[in-house]
Formats: structure tokens, sequence, C-alpha cells
């Protein structure tokens, strides 16, 4: 049997994933807030501290058993609060960045602990951003927590070449989905997000890719080859 496990699989692209990969046979473990699914574990990327041990004990269980394979996507992220960091509650801001960006990195850390002597294939996909390489008024966190995250992945995949059970790390760029996150981009005020009627426009002119068409084409990357640290779109692997 497969293994693969999801963060923020309870919705959106994340929930995509999990369908896509339990429709290919993998036994699929999501981690949410909500946690909505069979095979979901409660949990809140909000507070590290509280998150870490909840980790722990599922993925201590799941390294104990036999796999065949190891599929990670790092997924869960949070816009909100969309505006200038100046402007908003710091404990809002400090959640931000625990969900984007210390918990992302915690979540990858303790999965490549649990299972870096493994010697079945082992893979993690960070889901990335255009807003990783771009700055955009109003996403002062999340861009520089996606940049973030691209950059720790990159820098492990080179740690992982001394280790001898690698994991493969790649940077996977989804470009827009018609999700929850998208909806939110679109309620922002003005005044926190000044590009709204550009993102009202692409929803409106239909540019959005559903997230099922783009967990395809997650699906497609993680098993085709790659270099390990390698940043890939989706857009390359679907069709216009
Ligand atoms: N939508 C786009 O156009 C777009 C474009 C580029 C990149 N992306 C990236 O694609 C990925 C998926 O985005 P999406 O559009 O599918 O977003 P979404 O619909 O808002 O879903 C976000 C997921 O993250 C989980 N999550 C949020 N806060 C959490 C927390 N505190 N603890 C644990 N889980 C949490 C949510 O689950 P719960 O609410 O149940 O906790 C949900 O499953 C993200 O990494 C996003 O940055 C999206």
């Amino acid at each position: 049997m497969k293994l693969a496990i999801i963060s923020g699989g309870s919705k959106g692209l994340g929930k995509a994933i999990t369908e896509k990969y339990a429709s290919e046979g993998y036994q699929v473990v999501e981690f949410s807030r909500s946690a909505p699914l069979p095979h979901s574990v409660k949990i809140d990327f909000s507070s590290p501290e509280n998150m870490l041990p909840v980790l722990d004990t599922h993925l201590t269980r799941l390294a104990e058993q036999e796999w065949e394979e190891l599929v990670v996507i790092s997924n869960a992220a949070s816009l909100d609060p969309i505006g200038p960091t100046s402007k908003k509650n710091s404990l809002a801001v400090l959640a931000n960045i625990n969900i984007n960006y210390t918990s992302a990195i915690l979540f990858m850390s303790e999965i490549i602990k649990h299972f870096q002597e493994k010697p079945y294939h082992k893979i993690i996909a960070s889901i990335s951003s255009g807003a990783a390489l771009k700055s955009y008024a109003g996403w002062s966190l999340y861009c520089s927590a996606k940049a973030g995250l691209d950059s720790y992945v990159r820098t492990v995949a080179v740690e992982q070449e001394y280790e001898p059970h690698p994991v493969i790390m790649l940077n996977i760029d989804p470009g827009v989905m018609d999700t929850d996150m998208q909806a939110l981009i679109r309620s922002s005020h003005q005044d926190d997000f000044p590009m709204v009627d550009y993102f009202i426009h692409r929803k409106n002119s239909g540019e959005l890719r559903s997230p099922e068409q783009v967990a395809g084409g997650v699906y497609k990357i993680v098993q085709a080859e790659h270099k390990s640290g390698e940043r890939v779109a989706v857009s390359s692997v679907l069709s216009p």
C-alpha cells in the first residue's frame, strides 16, 4: 500500500488532492482544523506548540506501518489577514506566520524525522504560489512565507543529498484556482488589497482552474522524474 499525507485536505485544492490520491489507491491521511473526512486528523497550524504532539502521535503510528511509497503534499495555507501588517492585529499576524511558515516547515521536518530511514520512495511537495516570486500589496505575510518555504524546500533538497535514503523535495506552483481562498481575495477591501478588481475580473473571465484540474496536475508532477529542489508549475503539465 502507498501512503499520501496531505495538510489542509479538508477543502479547496487539498480536498481535490486527497480525492485524487484515494482514487489512485493510496491510503490518505489529511490534517486540518475542520477534519471532515474519515481519514482526517484535527489539527491547528496557527499554534505550533499544540500542533506538534498531534502530528508526532499520528506520524509515529504511520511510520510503524509497512508502505511501498510515501507522498506528502504540504498544502495548508491562509491569506487572512489581508492588508499591511502594521494595520492588523499583531496576534492575527502571528497566527498567519505560524500557519503559512512555522507550522508548514515543522510539518515537513517532522515527516522527514519520522520517515528518513525508510528505504522506499519518499517525496514531499510544497504547494507554492506565484506570490513566492512576485510582491502583491496587502499580501506581505503570504508572499514572504511562500518565498521562505520555496527556499526551505530547495535547501532541504541539498541536505538530503547526504542521506542514504533521501526524500525528494519539490515546490509546485498551482496557478490560480476557484477555491475559498480566491473568494476571500475578491471580498477584500480596496484599502487592504488594491488589486481586488483584477482578481474579480480573473474570476468573471473564467481564468480560474477547478481544484480538481489542478489536483490532476499536481499528481502528474509528483509521478514524474524531477530534480530534487525543483519548482514546477502545474500549467506546464496541463493544457491551457
Ligand atoms: N486558490 C488559489 O488561487 C491559489 C493560488 C496559488 C497558490 N495557492 C495555494 O494552494 C494551496 C491551497 O489553497 P486553496 O485555494 O485550496 O485554499 P483554501 O480553499 O482556503 O483551503 C486551505 C486549506 O488549508 C487548511 N488550513 C487553513 N488554516 C489552517 C490551520 N490553521 N490549521 C490547519 N489547516 C489549515 C484549511 O482547512 P481548515 O479550514 O479545515 O483548517 C483548508 O483545507 C495553498 O497552499 C495556497 O497558498 C492557491
